[in-house]
C-alpha cells in the first residue's frame, strides 16, 4: 500500500458514479471517508453503510443523488445534524457536510462550523477511520490521508489525529470505540490513547447507555472479547458502568485458603463459549453467571470459601443490570436470567449422572438446555489437563443422557397429562388447593420416573393420590 496512490477498485460499485455524477452538477468537492475506506484496505467484505462528505452541503447532495437514482430512493434528513441518508442496494449511505466541530465541555452538543476536508478529518475518532477516497471527476479515488493512517493500519494501531485528550473529550464514546476497534480488528492502542482514556475515563458518564451498550455489543461478538474487556478494567471504564464484573476482582486469602480470581475466570468462559457460540445473549450470560459471587462470598472455618446461592443471587442481579443498562427487558433478560439461576445445574450433574436429575434439567431448562451446557462447557477453565478431560467426558455423558432421556420420556416443554379440568370433573370439585396438589405430584412422579410421561399411568396415580386426600370418584 503506498500513501496518495488511487484506488479506483474501492469505487466499483455503481452508488459512486452515482455521487461523483451529483457531486459534478452541484460543483461539491466530496469524498467517501471513515468505515468504508478502512474496511476496503482490511478487505473486510462488503460494507453495511457508506459515509460520503461533501465540501458544502451533505443534504443537498444527498438530493441530488437520489434524483439520479433510477429508483428515485426517499432521502431522510436530520436537520439538527446537518445530515441526510439514502438506501441503496441494501446500503445506508449518509451524507454529510464537511465540518469543522467542537463539543463543549459538559454536553453532547456540538458548536458546527463549516469547514475543509482537512477539517472533518481532523474531528474524526482515529486516523484510520479518516482516510478518504476523492469522488471528484478530476482526481477520482484518490486517497487523502493526512495522517498516516495506512501505515497505522499496516502496523495495526489505534491512533488519534489530534490530541487524545481532545479527540476523546469531544465525544467520549471514542474511548469505548478505541476498545472496540482493537477488540474486532486485533489492533494495539498507542500508548499515549490509552493513558488518555484512562485519565478521562469518568468522561464516559456522560455518554447515553444505549451508546455505550451498542459498543459493549460488539466487543462481546468479536472473536476474544476478553481483549476488549481486560483493557475496559485496565483504562477504569469497565467500573463505570459494569461494577457487577469488577467486584469479582481478586483472591482472597483466610487460613491459608483462596478462592479463585472470579474476574479473569470470567473472561475465560466468555473466550471459551465465544468459540462455540455467537449468539449474543448467550455470550452474556457467560459474562454474567458469576456476578453473585460478590455478594454471596464468605469464608466458612471448615468449608472454606462458600458462594451459597450465588445463582439466584446472580439471576436477580441480572434484571437490575439489564434495566439500569437499557438492555432489552424481553424474553433476551429472562433467558439470560435463567443460565445464570441454572449454571451450577449440569456440573453438579456431571459427578453423577441420573435420570431423574437429567429429566429435572431438561424440564427446568426446556428448550434452553442445549445452550445451557454449552455454558456449562466453557465454563471449565481448570489447568489441570487430566481434569479438564475428565469434565468434558463427563459433560459428553450429560449430553448424551438429555438425548437419550428427552427420546424416552419427552419432558421438555412438559405439558401435564392430566388436566386441572379433567382432575375437577373426575371427582366433582370446584376450584380448589387439591387439584394443584394432585397436578405437581403427577408432575413430581413423572420427574423422579416412578412413572412414564403417560395418559394412563398418570391417571392411576391420580387416583391413588386423590384417595389418599381422600377424594372420591
Ligand atoms: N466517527 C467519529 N466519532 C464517533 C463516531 C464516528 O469520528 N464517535 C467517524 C469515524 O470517521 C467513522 C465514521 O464517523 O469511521 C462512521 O462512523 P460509524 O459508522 O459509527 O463507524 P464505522 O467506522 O463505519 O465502523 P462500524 O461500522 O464498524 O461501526
Amino acid at each position: 500500500m503506498s500513501i496518495n496512490n488511487t484506488y479506483k477498485e474501492a469505487l466499483i460499485h455503481p452508488i459512486f458514479e452515482y455521487i461523483s455524477k451529483a457531486a459534478s452538477n452541484l460543483q461539491l468537492e466530496t469524498y467517501v471517508i471513515g468505515g468504508f475506506v478502512r474496511d476496503f484496505f482490511l478487505e473486510r467484505g462488503t460494507p453495511k453503510d457508506i459515509d460520503i462528505v461533501a465540501v458544502g452541503s451533505g443534504i443537498d447532495l444527498a438530493n441530488e443523488v437520489a434524483k439520479l437514482l433510477p429508483n428515485k430512493p426517499k432521502v431522510q434528513v436530520f436537520k439538527t445534524y446537518g445530515t441526510a441518508m439514502l438506501r441503496f442496494d441494501d446500503i445506508e449511505i449518509e451524507f454529510v457536510g464537511a465540518r469543522k466541530e467542537s463539543y463543549n465541555e459538559d454536553s453532547r452538543n456540538p458548536v458546527v462550523e463549516d469547514g475543509t476536508l482537512e477539517d472533518d478529518q481532523n474531528r474524526r475518532d482515529f486516523t484510520i477511520n479518516a482516510l478518504a477516497l476523492s469522488l471528484n471527476k478530476a482526481d477520482f479515488g484518490t486517497l487523502l490521508d493526512p495522517f498516516n493512517g495506512i501505515k497505522d493500519l499496516e502496523s495495526k494501531i489505534i491512533r488519534t489525529p489530534l490530541n487524545p485528550d481532545i479527540t476523546y473529550s469531544d465525544d467520549p464514546l471514542r474511548m469505548m470505540r478505541a476498545i472496540r476497534f482493537a477488540t474486532q480488528l486485533g489492533f494495539t492502542i498507542e500508548t499515549a490513547s490509552l493513558e488518555a482514556i484512562s485519565r478521562n475515563a469518568e468522561r464516559i458518564d456522560i455518554i447515553t447507555r444505549e451508546r455505550i451498550v451498542d459498543e459493549l455489543n460488539k466487543i462481546m461478538l468479536a472473536d476474544v472479547p476478553s481483549v476488549g474487556f481486560i483493557l475496559l478494567y485496565d483504562t477504569n471504564l469497565l467500573d463505570r458502568f459494569l461494577p457487577e464484573l469488577t467486584a469479582l476482582k481478586g483472591v482472597e486469602e483466610v487460613e491459608g485458603q483462596k478462592h479463585k480470581d472470579n474476574f479473569y475466570h470470567t473472561f475465560e468462559v466468555v473466550d471459551n463459549i465465544s468459540k462455540n457460540t455467537n449468539d449474543l445473549w448467550l455470550r452474556w450470560a457467560a459474562l454474567l453467571h458469576d456476578i453473585g459471587k460478590a455478594p454471596t462470598k464468605k469464608f466458612h472455618k471448615t468449608l472454606g470459601w462458600t458462594f451459597h446461592g450465588h445463582e439466584f443471587v446472580g439471576s436477580k442481579m441480572v434484571y437490575k443490570l439489564f434495566k439500569r443498562m437499557r438492555l432489552p427487558m424481553n424474553n433476551k433478560m429472562k433467558f439470560v436470567q435463567k443460565m445464570v439461576l441454572l449454571s451450577s445445574r449440569p456440573i453438579v450433574l456431571a459427578t453423577e449422572v441420573t435420570d431423574s436429575a437429567v429429566r429435572r434439567l431438561i424440564f427446568d431448562a426446556g428448550d434452553d438446555v442445549e445452550s445451557l451446557m454449552t455454558l456449562c462447557e466453557a465454563d471449565i477453565t481448570t489447568k489441570n489437563p487430566s481434569r479438564f478431560k475428565k469434565y468434558h467426558k463427563n459433560f459428553d455423558i450429560v449430553r448424551n443422557k438429555i438425548k437419550e432421556v428427552e427420546e424416552r420420556d419427552h419432558v421438555r416443554n412438559f405439558q401435564p397429562p392430566i388436566s386441572g379440568e379433567l382432575i375437577m370433573e373426575t371427582f366433582n370439585l370446584k376450584p380448589c388447593r387439591e387439584i394443584g396438589q394432585i397436578k405437581d405430584a403427577i408432575k413430581e412422579a413423572i420427574l423422579e420416573g416412578e412413572i412414564p410421561n403417560e395418559y394412563d399411568a398418570a391417571y392411576e396415580f391420580m387416583l391413588k393420590r386423590a384417595e389418599k386426600l381422600g377424594l372420591k370418584v
